[in-house]
């Protein structure tokens, strides 16, 4: 998705604006561009690749402020003309813009009905060009009245020519400020500005900033508000390779200490009772959990694991169709999961949720995102910064904030709790060695990469284990991969099962287990080579499927921690055969920051 930056201060913009663009190319993105005000201001963009801008560019540019962009097409395609910034009819204004603006053909009209000339097909241009209009001296107060006639939301940075200041705003897309020494920065995303500073402000909705290089003025209808200063705990290294190939197999690997770091702050490191914080009084009458992709994964593995652990239903609905329901959501309290607390659809179900009067506890990695500012109740995962697109260590991060929630309010004998515990302890080392069979793992990979189509099944709580494989390996290598309920396969998938369709099968030692063995069986009859994960010392697996990825022995509520982390490996390596992208997945982005 669409990526800000911007700077000023006593350095030259250019090659700062550069390197937090690079920052940003996690986000997914088709074009980028900077502004830079030297006396004039001067833009570059075009529709392709931040390195690719930079050699492009003369070898200095003067200028100590500036803004940057990278841009997901939504409207027009990626471009030259509608790649960011995007100016008004003198040039003399610039706009980096985050967000989708509702009305921008009425605005649009209105403006060319008024003597300006559009160039892009973007909905962004028309607010260089309302700015224009209202400008009368004070860029800000110009911003301010332009905002008050676009619908939609923004996250906006406008440059001046001449001008040693920039000017930013928020209505539904994040935008922080980075304070340095003598200068300051914008970015919609914590990664971009790690190099320079760890200090931060946040804007909140209805926010206008002026940004210079000794200061920010932020404030909101006219009055000058306060923002809290925050420190971020990410570090440079967080969000670089360390040496890994990919980000992705570095996030990968990094997921025992993020267990570890994330239970840290419930599971007491001393021997049995178990001790676990809570989160308080939480009604467990009705449970909604509500999340987008990988994370909705996760909301589901929270439902089986809550349904096993409270003995009441739990809901796990898609956030981008929780919307279009009629029906109310009937429940006084709902968990949203979004790793980047960004995603528009997890949003928008968070504000309908929050509308109806239901308090609202978010899962999510983004300290100071908008899904945490929105909630009554954050639970942080402490996965660190996520780089790839492809969820990794986030998913487990959020699995284990589903068990700090579940675990308490548990319904089962205290012996039981404090074996459950046990193994929450265990999980990092468990999942050390499911990492350290990686070579195995790779070798299976370097037979799916050969497939066209993939199956993954599993039954229970490994159910949405099979989904999350699924999209894993087709996210990252283009395979076309399904994941389904074991039993759901007879009632249609089978008609495409054969030699050349191999089925991936989590068994799990649970109530699930015999009928795994069969649905195998079912498949091996259609000729489908079955790879199965299983745990150590069951013998029996081994004689129905072809092969059998071992993983350690772990109570079955744990087993989707080390069946996903054995499935990330396996999509990782079969996408790296195939010699795909892997960090940065054709048309997809990090975080979906539109509907
Ligand atoms: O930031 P979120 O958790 O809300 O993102 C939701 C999905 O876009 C995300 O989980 C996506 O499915 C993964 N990046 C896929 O690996």
């Amino acid at each position: 998705m669409c990526g800000i930056v911007g700077y000023v201060g006593r350095r030259q913009a250019g090659p700062v604006l550069l390197n937090c663009l690079g920052k940003l190319e996690y986000r997914g993105y088709d074009s980028c561009g900077i502004a830079v005000s030297s006396g004039d201001l001067v833009v570059y963009k075009d529709a392709i690749r931040v390195k690719a801008l930079a050699e492009t560019l003369p070898r200095s540019i003067e200028g100590k402020a500036g803004i940057g962009h990278t841009r997901w097409a939504t409207h027009g395609e990626p471009s030259q003309v509608n790649a960011h910034p995007h100016c008004d009819c003198t040039g003399r204004i610039a706009v980096v813009h985050n967000g989708v603006i509702s009305n921008f053909q009425k605005l649009r009209e209105q403006l060319s009905g008024e003597g300006h000339h559009f160039v892009s097909e973007t909905d962004t241009e028309v607010i260089p060009h309302l700015i224009e209009k209202y400008y009368a001296g004070d860029l800000a107060k110009a911003v301010e009245l332009a905002l008050g006639e676009v619908e939609g939301s923004y996250a906006i940075a406008v440059l001046m020519s001449g001008e040693s200041r920039l000017v930013v705003a928020r209505k539904d897309s994040p935008l922080i400020i980075g304070i340095g020494d003598r200068e300051n920065f914008i970015a919609s995303d914590v990664p971009a500005i790690l190099d320079y500073t760890s200090q931060v402000l946040y804007l909140e909705d209805g926010d206008i900033g002026v940004v210079t290089p000794g200061g920010v003025e932020v404030s909101q209808h006219g009055k000058v508000v306060r923002r809290e200063r925050h420190t971020i705990s990410w570090t440079v290294e967080d969000a670089q390779k360390g040496g890994y190939e990919h980000f992705m197999l570095k996030e990968i690997h990094e997921q025992p200490k993020v267990i570890r770091d994330t239970i840290g702050g419930y599971v007491s490191a001393a021997e049995p009772p178990a001790h676990l914080a809570t989160m308080g009084d939480i009604s467990l009458e009705e449970i909604l959990i509500l999340a987008c992709g990988t994370s909705y994964h996760a909301a589901l593995i929270g439902k089986y694991l809550m349904e096993e652990l409270f003995k009441v239903a739990v809901r796990a609905e898609l956030a981008s169709e929780f919307s279009y329901s009629g029906r109310a959501s009937s429940v006084s309290r709902a968990i949203v999961i979004t790793q980047s607390g960004e995603t528009a659809d997890a949003l928008k179900a968070i504000r309908k949720l929050k509308g109806e009067g239901c308090q609202v506890i978010v899962i999510t990695n983004v300290v100071g995102s908008t899904a945490s500012r929105l909630a009554d109740q954050t639970v942080y995962t402490r996965a660190g910064p996520e780089i790839s697109v492809a969820a990794t260590k986030s998913f487990i991060a959020q699995l284990m904030a589903l068990y700090w929630l579940a675990l308490p309010y548990a319904k089962i004998d205290i012996r039981r709790l404090d074996g459950l515990v046990m193994e929450l302890r265990q999980l990092p080392g468990k999942v050390q060695r499911v990492l350290d069979s990686e070579a195995t793992i790779s070798e299976y990979a370097r037979q799916l990469a050969r497939c066209e189509d993939v199956f993954f099944i599993g039954r229970g709580i490994n159910f949405p284990v099979a989904l999350e494989g699924a999209l894993k390996l087709k996210e990252i290598s283009y395979i076309h991969a399904e994941g389904y309920a074991a039993g759901e396969l007879k009632h249609g998938p089978f008609a495409l099962l054969g030699r050349e369709t191999p089925v991936v099968a989590i068994v799990a030692q649970d109530n699930t287990y015999e009928a795994m063995l069969t649905s195998i069986k079912e498949v091996k009859a259609r000729h489908s080579p079955v790879l199965a994960l299983a745990e150590e010392g069951d013998e029996v697996v081994g004689e129905v499927a072809d092969s059998v990825i071992t993983l350690p022995r772990v109570d079955a509520l744990f087993s989707p921690v080390l069946n996903a982390v054995a499935l990330q490996l396996l999509a990782y390596y079969t996408a790296r055969e195939r010699g795909c992208p892997i960090d940065f997945p054709r048309n997809l982005a990090k975080s979906v920051t539109v509907e």
